[in-house]
């Protein structure tokens, strides 16, 4: 588990990284509806816990700040999904779980770590790319867009 800096009585609480487990979906829900126009299900989420996939929250105060979810396998690593809360934002926890992710799949031995973006999610592409990830081409029309559809740049980093 990370942990932030020492709680005292004038800081606040700590935010710490922790699995995410089935009791977690409702929050994470919340979360995705108000950060993604066209968010996962519930089900993805059940399903990433079900086959074991790198599922993690970070939170404070047992307060769900925000979370990541990874697949690994066969020296691979796939980002899934990281989101932080809006409220939440621009404080460095979508770096810090990027790279707790980052770090889990080189516990893991994969020796390069996939994900995807949309191009016009400019503060995600600056967060991967100044994490050292690099752009390795485009899935045409991947996502969902509204009124058609956006491509995704395939974007990777070698551990
Ligand atoms: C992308 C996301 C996870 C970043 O989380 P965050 O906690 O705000 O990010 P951090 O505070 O750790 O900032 C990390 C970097 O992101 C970039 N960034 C953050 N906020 C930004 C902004 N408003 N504008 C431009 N870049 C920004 C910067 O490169 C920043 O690094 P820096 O602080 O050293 O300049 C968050 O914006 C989010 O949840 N977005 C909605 C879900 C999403 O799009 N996820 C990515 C799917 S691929």
């Amino acid at each position: 588990m990370s942990s932030a800096a020492e709680q005292s009585d004038t800081t606040p609480a700590p935010w710490h990284i922790r699995k995410m487990t089935v009791a977690d979906v409702n929050g994470v829900m919340e979360i995705e509806h108000r950060a993604y126009p066209f968010p996962w299900s519930e089900g993805i989420f059940r399903d990433c816990l079900r086959v074991g996939y790198g599922c993690w929250i970070v939170e404070r105060n047992d307060e769900i700040l925000g979370y990541g979810i990874m697949m690994a396998g066969a020296g691979e690593a796939h980002i899934l999904n990281l989101c932080v809360k809006p409220e939440s934002r621009g404080q460095g926890l979508g770096r810090m779980m990027l790279e707790h992710l980052i770090n889990q799949s080189r516990r893991i031995r994969a020796q390069t770590v996939f994900l995807e973006v949309r191009p016009s999610n400019q503060t995600a592409v600056k967060l991967y790319l100044s994490a050292g990830f690099n752009e390795l081409g485009v899935r045409k029309g991947y996502y969902p867009a509204d009124g058609g559809r956006e491509d995704a740049l395939i974007l990777a980093r070698h551990l």
